[in-house]
C-alpha cells in the first residue's frame, strides 16, 4: 500500500473519461455504417491530418511500423541497399530494414538531443564511403523533438544517389521544426504511429504516412492495398496496411483535441523545469533540450551513471511510474550480432541506455503529481551514491 495515489506512467483512462461521450457517439456512427476497412472516415482523417501538419498528402495505415516498412518499399529498398538508422529507438526503426533484405547502418546519437546527426551520421557510414549504396536515412525525432532533417539530408548525398529521407515521426505528431513547420513534412515520407499512448492516440494500433511527392504518395497508397490499382489488377505488390474505419473515426475525434493535449504537455514540460531549477540545485538531472517544437510525447531525462536503475525502483517503490526508453541500442541487440555491432562502438547510445528516464508527462496529469514526481525523483537521486 502506498502512502498517496500512485502516479501512473499513462492513463489512458482520464482521457477515455474526457472524451467518452464524442468517441461513443463516432463508434456508433461507423457500426451503423458497415463499411469497415477504409471509406469515407479514413478519407476525411487522411484530409484533416494533411491540412492539421501542413503535408500535401497522408495516408492512413495500420500502425506506424507498416508505415516505415510501406515507405520503404515505395522507395523500392530492398536486398543490398543500406540504411541509415540511429541506433537508439524503438525496434520498427531497425526492423523493417532487416524485414526487406537491406542492412541497417546503426548511427550514434547526439548525447543532449538524443536525434542522429551529420557528424554521426559520417562516422557511421565510414567504413561505406565511396560505395555508394546508401538507399535511404530514417531519422527518429526522438521523444518528439525534431532531427534536422536539412542537415542529414546533405549529409546523406555524399553516400548515393537519391537517398531517401525516411522520417520516423511516430513520436511526432504535432512535433515542429525550428522554422515553424511540422515534423513530417521535410521528408521524402513521413511516419507516424497512432498507437494508443502516442500523442496522438487511437484505440487499438494505427499509423500514416505523410508525403510531399504525388508519385511517391500514390505508391503508397496503392501498396497499401497489395499494389492493386484497379480492381485485382496489381501494378506493384504491397501488403494489408489499411486502417480500419472505426479507428479512423475515433482518431477524428482525438485530433479535435490535439493542440489542447500537446500544450497540456509542453505545460508539464515546463512545470517540471521549474521545478527541478528549485529543487536540483546541483544539477544531477540533466534535463532534455529546451526546445519551442518539442511536442513531449516523452519527457526523458539523464541521470548520473551508475544511479538509474537504484532510482527507478527507489520511485516505483513510492508508486511512481516511469519508464526506459531504451535499455539496448540496436547495435548490441541479440537479433542484429551477426552484423558485428559490439561494446564501445557507439558510445552515446549505450551511455543514453544506462542514464535515461522517461517520466510521467501525459495530458492529464495533475500538478500535484507532478511535484510528487519530481520532489521524489530529486530525494532518490541523492539517496544513491554515484558510480
Ligand atoms: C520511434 C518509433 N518508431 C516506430 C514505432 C512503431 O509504431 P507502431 O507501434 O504503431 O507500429 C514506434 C512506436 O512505438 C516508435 O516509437
Amino acid at each position: 500500500m502506498f502512502m498517496t495515489d500512485p502516479v501512473p506512467m499513462f492513463d489512458l483512462s482520464r482521457q477515455y473519461e474526457c472524451l467518452q461521450k464524442e468517441l461513443e457517439s463516432a463508434a456508433v456512427d461507423v457500426l451503423r455504417s458497415t463499411v469497415y476497412v477504409g471509406g469515407k472516415e479514413v478519407e476525411a482523417l487522411e484530409r484533416e491530418i494533411a491540412e492539421r501538419i501542413g503535408a500535401r498528402g497522408v495516408v492512413a495505415l495500420s500502425s506506424g511500423t507498416d508505415a516505415l516498412l510501406v515507405a520503404l518499399m515505395a522507395h523500392c529498398v530492398g536486398p543490398g541497399d543500406l540504411v541509415a538508422v540511429p541506433t537508439y529507438s524503438f525496434f520498427a526503426t531497425a526492423g523493417v530494414v532487416v524485414r526487406l533484405g537491406a542492412r541497417p547502418v546503426f548511427v550514434d546519437i547526439d548525447p543532449v538531443t538524443c536525434n542522429i546527426t551529420p557528424e554521426t551520421l559520417d562516422a557511421a557510414m565510414a567504413p561505406y564511403a565511396d560505395q555508394g549504396k546508401l538507399r535511404a536515412v530514417i531519422p527518429v525525432h526522438l521523444y518528439g523533438l525534431c532531427a534536422d532533417i536539412e542537415a542529414l539530408r546533405a549529409a546523406a548525398a555524399k553516400y548515393g544517389e537519391d537517398v531517401g529521407i525516411l522520417e520516423d515521426a511516430a513520436q511526432a505528431i504535432d512535433a515542429q521544426f525550428a522554422d515553424g513547420t511540422f515534423a513530417g513534412t521535410k521528408g521524402l515520407a513521413g511516419c507516424f504511429s497512432t498507437y494508443p499512448t502516442k500523442n496522438l492516440g487511437g484505440l487499438g494500433d494505427g499509423g500514416f504516412l505523410s508525403f510531399e511527392d504525388e508519385d511517391y504518395g500514390g505508391r503508397v497508397r496503392a501498396m497499401r492495398n497489395h499494389g492493386q490499382t484497379d480492381q485485382y489488377r496489381h501494378e506493384l505488390i504491397g501488403g494489408n496496411f489499411r486502417m480500419d474505419a472505426l479507428q479512423a473515426a475515433l482518431l477524428r475525434v482525438k485530433l479535435r483535441h490535439l493542440s489542447t493535449m500537446t500544450e497540456r504537455r509542453k505545460a508539464n514540460a515546463a512545470r517540471y523545469r521549474e521545478l527541478f531549477q528549485d529543487l536540483d540545485q546541483a544539477g544531477s538531472v540533466r534535463l532534455p533540450p529546451d526546445v519551442a517544437g518539442h511536442c513531449y510525447h516523452q519527457f526523458v531525462v539523464h541521470l548520473p551513471e551508475g544511479t538509474r536503475d537504484q532510482v527507478k525502483n527507489d520511485l516505483r517503490e513510492q508508486g511512481i511510474g516511469t519508464a526506459i526508453y531504451y535499455p539496448l541500442p540496436f547495435h548490441l541487440q541479440p537479433c542484429f550480432q551477426h552484423l558485428g555491432g559490439r561494446e564501445g562502438d557507439l558510445p552515446n547510445a549505450e551511455a543514453a541506455s544506462r542514464t535515461s528516464l522517461a517520466l510521467p508527462i501525459f495530458p492529464e496529469l495533475r500538478d500535484d503529481e507532478i511535484v510528487r514526481v519530481a520532489e521524489a525523483l530529486v530525494r532518490a537521486v541523492r539517496a544513491v551514491p554515484a558510480a
